[in-house]
């Protein structure tokens, strides 16, 4: 229950004291500097600087437009000619490219620094403590470095487009928090989003589809608003862009799709498909099955739009894609099997490593380094490629082991695409569960990834596909929260959530200030609810310490809950839980308990749902609450990967047994499947098992297919019940030959 301890500071403080070599030093880390990464290495003097004002004296190389910008709107920070600084910046090439250190005494400061990095970075954790801490300044000494030298954020800006002065905010948000890799994902079915001047097609046509899906993909029957939408960044505008990020020290990584994801530039110049037929820009969302045939004409085109994108990049990376890349259409190509048999490859994975490898051997020629998505391991990676691991960690883990860098961006924990909380209300995303404090909790290198291949893991990043982002203000709603725990999690060496908390809270109202559409999630209660254990239900809360919570039955008078120890529901109802500190609160957390038969038995299962999809184990799906109608992720709903939802309950005692009935929930864009037959057992002795009753038909119209089986007044001890998993999904679908997931919630019984 208590959940965040007092021993990871006072750990903390013995890591800082034996990193300092000042031993007068009162060493503590307790003090809220304000600073979003939170610095490695602080030694705080415990006096006060009698500095009332911060006079910064930038160097030559640094664009004092970004710095004026920085400091803009905040009180004792100016830039002033070197005669009147009283800020000191001082070379020292022995810190890494990235470090800093920072000093701050009583009448002066210092940022020594290596390069133009590490002042930016010095110079930014100085003003966000006069922002965020404000005067007077503590004395400290901050010896600073990232932890990863890849921080990278992502945007999707085909699916919805946004402008330059757009992007230009995402870059501020980037700097400002110490990202330096901006991975810009150009090119889709659905749009393509820079000027190749060799090919005005792409600017004509691949650059507008003539409606959008309305809604969320799952929403059935589809429906479009006839609305024609689009737009590119000329040249000049991604010059602008990539000028504009070098001043921040941000690095921009073009994404050009391929071989999928490319239904956009197909439709502009039908000759780079497999059939002759005409092709459109893609109006709904996912992955379609139109990709680029890997004919010269192919080759000579990408390679052509490789030419303009290399010079407009000063980076060293090219992000070639390679995700999602549907292989119908090569297989019904003639022209496909053939060049397979000529090449001597295996199959139609092996034609993708063929494609890959090919465009990289380009791309190298040309000075430059191919990142891809994880896929592109398939048929064997391209001998220099950087994999971006997406689907998991698993195809990083695989990449690194084969001597690869990796950049690791499980969707688990770094797509803002996904719901960041459980409230109703949220805006449409696209689905999944991803709080702030699951993302500050992150670790990129998993522990099971061999000592002497964890240099190949560059970093992480976050990514925000906009599908369901019509506008700038979605952007800052999905990523502004999140991308602070994700800078702490790249960065910071010594993560602590109750400490990050209170900076959180200055960087929210900060941005808030400033009118950014601030998500606001992290008192919002994420219900651990226990059963399963053949004990009643009861909650807790994993809280921060501090945080009061506030409860209510059925519109009943308010009451503050004991936080030390679980709750027992006894009684059904309409429970509203309300969380806050200091006059903040979180949404309030609304509950619908209906106990049944099922609530306080006991629960096994044969297969373990997904760590990711667990809920709060197995008894979650027999609580008394049913999962949301329309979200999967979150504490109620169990996804199993590719299995059958197989499970006992053991009642205790014979018990009548009347009626059980099933919830599942269907999302087939995120692989999500209805069980093809459920079937329930009862047995005495929990060892023989006999069939109650099977079905086979299970349909939905809907996101949630609920399926009733009546088994009058059987009396039975123990329930087994089997939902098969769909299988592999077939192909033309998202996700073919993937397994199905199948998730599941409620089991009622009656
Ligand atoms: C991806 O999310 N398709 C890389």
């Amino acid at each position: 229950m208590k959940l965040y301890h007092f021993l990871t500071v006072s750990f903390l403080t013995v890591i800082l004291y034996s990193c300092s070599s000042k031993q007068d030093a009162n060493v503590s880390y307790t003090v809220n500097l304000g600073i979003i990464p939170a610095p490695n290495n602080v030694l705080d003097k415990n006096k006060t600087s009698a500095l009332k004002d911060v006079k910064i004296a930038l160097q030559s190389q640094m664009n004092p437009d970004f710095y004026q910008q920085l400091i803009s709107d905040i009180q004792g920070v100016s830039l002033v000619d070197q005669s009147k600084a009283n800020v000191i910046l001082t070379e020292f090439k022995n810190l890494e490219k990235e470090g800093y250190q920072l000093t701050i005494e009583n009448d002066k400061i210092e940022i020594s620094a290596g390069s133009s990095t590490g002042f930016q970075y010095g110079l930014t954790s100085l003003i966000q403590m006069v922002q965020h801490h404000g005067f007077p300044l503590p004395q400290v000494v901050i010896e600073d470095s990232p932890k990863f030298r890849y921080r990278g954020m992502h945007l999707d800006v085909a699916r919805h487009f946004f402008g330059v002065a757009d992007v230009k905010k995402y870059l501020d948000y980037m700097a400002y928090y110490k990202f330096n890799n901006f991975h810009w994902h150009l090119t889709e079915d659905q749009g393509w989003r820079i000027e190749i001047k060799k090919y005005p097609n792409l600017q004509e046509i691949a650059a507008y589809r003539k409606e959008t899906l309305i809604g969320h993909y799952n929403d059935q029957p589809h429906k479009f608003d006839g609305k024609r939408y689009g737009g590119f960044y000329t040249q000049e505008e991604v010059k602008e862009i990539v000028a504009y990020a070098t001043d921040r020290n941000i690095n921009v990584i073009p994404e050009i799709e391929m071989p999928g994801h490319a239904q956009a530039a197909i439709a502009a110049y039908p000759e780079l498909g497999c059939e002759n037929k005409k092709y459109e820009v893609a109006t709904k969302w996912g992955v379609f099955e139109d990709v680029f045939c890997p004919n010269e004409v192919t080759f000579t085109f990408l390679e052509d739009v490789m030419d303009e994108v290399i010079t407009l990049f000063p980076g060293k990376y090219i992000h070639i894609g390679g995700d999602e890349c549907p292989k119908e259409a090569w297989k019904k190509s003639a022209f496909c099997q053939n060049l397979i048999k000529k090449q001597n490859l295996k199959d139609e994975h092996g034609l993708q490593s063929y494609f890959i490898q090919r465009m990289e051997k380009y791309i190298n020629s040309k000075g430059k380094q191919i990142i891809g998505w994880d896929e592109i391991l398939e048929g064997g990676l391209a001998p220099n490629a950087t994999v971006m691991s997406w689907r998991g960690i698993e195809g990083g883990l695989e990449a690194a082991r084969q001597d690869h860098d990796v950049i690791m961006t499980p969707g688990t924990h770094c797509y803002f695409d996904h719901y960041q909380s459980e409230s109703p209300d949220e805006p449409v995303a696209i689905g999944g569960y991803t709080t702030v404090e699951k993302v500050y909790h992150w670790e990129p290198i998993p522990d099971s990834l061999a000592e002497d291949k964890r240099k190949y893991i560059l970093g992480g990043q976050s990514n925000l596909w906009s599908e369901y982002i019509k506008a700038y203000s979605g952007v800052e709603y999905m990523v502004y929260a999140r991308g602070m725990a994700m800078s702490e999690a790249l960065w910071s060496s010594n993560k602590d959530y109750t400490a990050f908390l209170p900076r959180y809270m200055k960087h929210n109202d900060y941005w808030k200030s400033k009118g950014a559409n601030m998500a606001f999630h992290v008192y919002d209660l994420k219900p651990m609810v226990d059963a399963g254990k053949g004990q009643p239900v009861s909650i807790s809360f994993m809280i921060p310490e501090g945080t009061e919570v506030q409860y209510s039955v059925n519109g009943g008078a308010s009451q503050k809950m004991d936080t030390q120890k679980p709750l027992d529901i006894t009684e059904n109802g309409n429970y509203a839980f309300t969380a806050g500190k200091d006059g903040r609160n979180g949404k309030p957390l609304l509950l619908d308990f209906d106990l049944h038969k099922a609530t306080s038995a006991t629960l096994t299962l044969e297969h373990d749902a997904a760590k990711q999809y667990a809920g709060n184990g197995p008894g979650s799906i027999i609580n008394g609450i049913k999962g949301s109608d329309e979200k999967y992720g979150g504490t109620e709903w169990l996804g199993f990967d590719g299995v059958d939802a197989i499970g006992i309950l053991d009642f205790g005692k014979p018990t009548e047994i009347n009626n059980v009935n099933f919830r599942f929930f269907k999302g087939e864009g995120q692989w999500i499947y209805l069980p093809k037959s459920i079937e329930v057992f009862g047995s005495e002795d929990g060892k023989t098992f006999t069939s109650l009753k099977k079905i086979s038909e299970i349909a939905t119209s809907t996101k949630i297919a609920s399926i009733n089986i009546d088994i009058k007044n059987n009396q039975t001890r123990y329930l087994k019940f089997i939902a098969t998993n769909y299988g592999t999904i077939p192909e033309g679908s998202q996700g073919a030959g993937h397994k199905a997931w199948l998730f599941v919630n409620e089991v009622v019984v009656k």
